[in-house]
């Protein structure tokens, strides 16, 4: 038989068509969404490149995913990972690079990295990662690059990378990092490891330092004595409020963590505020999620007038505080002005108001309340 004929043959085909779908698929048949080669010429050297950065439903877990053993390059970009649960890659030995770029990676547990002894190159930049430490980075002994940009870290714990005796490159690049003396650590140990951090890792606070390389500053230029300056502060209401005697008034005050002696309580008039149960006042300090902002609430479960005045959220440090206020006019539902009525839609509710004060801010309401409906009528 001829070769063309041959190529014609109806088992030659079926044989063709066997071995192209095996070759793609051979490698995840528990991942038929993932593309998958072999990689590397000498049988000893052989392994599967899994490429899942284009997965159709993106992973929210690594649980219950099997990856072949001998996967040496594995590309989970662009999934929805939110958590890297201690020991999620124990079984991937020949593992070389690993990239977890683009998800929504927010937890690394203390060993998540562990059995990774082979790994070269670590990509997790692109996610919501607020704090690292030494912990997260056990289990890598041959990590070169770590590539860690636009996370939320505002701040790199001395000793961070000890464990990881190969590292020859780190990127940080992110809006949030903070140039000050817990980072003065950092510029001793890239010189006596002979780490490169390139110069795209640019500070972004204090405002003096921004877009400055990380890499390219002085020890001196790394000291704590700002004036304090946070990414994020404000309350919650932020606008002077009007309310109803009896009614339930929630603030919430957000601020970016700082390391060090950072601290944040709410004040009226002056006066620090505490939960007080019999007084319905409850005040209650969380963070979120990925640790990079405190969040400060307080409750009043029943306004009274002697709720009227300023309260205000305060932060304060060593180099500073830093003071949000907001006012706050409480009306008695039963005060008849010889007004006429419309009604207003607000963030608390629809409110029939006086025509001459609807639509004005507490704070300018005082003591002008009267004199307004006078000139009304
Ligand atoms: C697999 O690769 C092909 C061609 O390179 C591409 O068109 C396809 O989107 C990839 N699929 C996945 C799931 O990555
Ligand atoms: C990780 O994957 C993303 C998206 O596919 C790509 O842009 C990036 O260069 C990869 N990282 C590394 C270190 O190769
Ligand atoms: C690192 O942080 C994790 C949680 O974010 C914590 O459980 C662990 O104890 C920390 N490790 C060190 C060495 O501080
Ligand atoms: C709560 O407030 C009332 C009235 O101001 C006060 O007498 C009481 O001691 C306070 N209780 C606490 C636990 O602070
Ligand atoms: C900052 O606040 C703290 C506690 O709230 C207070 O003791 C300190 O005097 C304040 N410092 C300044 C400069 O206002
Ligand atoms: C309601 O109040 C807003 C300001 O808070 C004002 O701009 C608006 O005109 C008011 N609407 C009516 C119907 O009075």
């Amino acid at each position: 038989m001829a070769a063309s004929d041959q190529r014609r043959h109806p088992l030659f085909l079926l044989f063709f068509v066997l071995s192209v779908l095996l070759s793609v698929c051979n490698c995840c048949i528990q991942l038929p969404s993932c593309n998958c080669t072999m990689v590397g010429s000498s049988k000893r050297q052989r392994g599967r490149k899994i490429d899942c950065s284009q997965h159709p439903a993106p992973f929210k877990t690594l649980v219950g995913k099997s990856f072949p053993p001998d996967t040496v390059h594995l590309n989970l970009a662009h999934n929805a990972l939110v958590a890297l649960r201690q020991g999620s890659f124990i079984h991937f030995s020949s593992l070389q690079k690993l990239n977890l770029s683009s998800n929504q990676i927010t937890i690394i547990e203390p060993g998540a990295f562990d059995g990774l002894k082979s790994l070269k190159k670590l990509d997790l930049s692109n996610n919501l990662i607020g704090t690292i430490n030494s912990s997260m980075f056990s289990g890598l002994p041959n990590l070169e690059k770590l590539f860690f940009s636009n996370n939320r870290i505002s701040t790199i714990p001395d000793g961070t990378f000890n464990y990881l005796p190969s590292l020859k490159r780190i990127e940080l690049q992110s809006n949030y990092l903070r140039c000050d003396c817990h980072l003065k650590w950092i510029l001793k140990w890239i010189k006596t490891r002979h780490v490169r951090i390139p110069s795209s890792t640019t500070c972004a606070l204090p405002a003096k330092m921004r877009n400055k390389p990380l890499s390219k500053l002085k020890r001196r230029d790394l000291h704590c004595d700002h004036s304090v300056q946070l990414l994020t502060f404000n309350i919650r209401p932020s606008e002077s409020q009007l309310v109803f005697k009896g009614d339930k008034l929630p603030f919430e005050c957000h601020a970016s963590y700082m390391p060090g002696d950072m601290s944040i309580a709410w004040f009226r008039s002056g006066h620090l505020v505490t939960t007080n149960k019999t007084m319905g006042v409850f005040v209650h300090t969380s963070h979120n999620l990925d640790r990079t902002i405190i969040i400060h609430r307080l409750v009043v479960e029943s306004l009274d007038t002697t709720h009227a005045g300023e309260w205000s959220c305060v932060v304060s440090t060593s180099s500073g505080n830093l003071t949000k206020t907001v006012h706050v006019e409480v009306r008695m539902p039963d005060v008849v002005l010889q007004c006429p009525t419309v009604t207003n839609k607000t963030s608390k509710g629809m409110f029939t108001w006086e025509e001459s004060i609807s639509g004005l801010l507490g704070s300018q309401l005082r003591g002008e309340a009267a004199d307004l409906c006078a000139l009304g009528t």
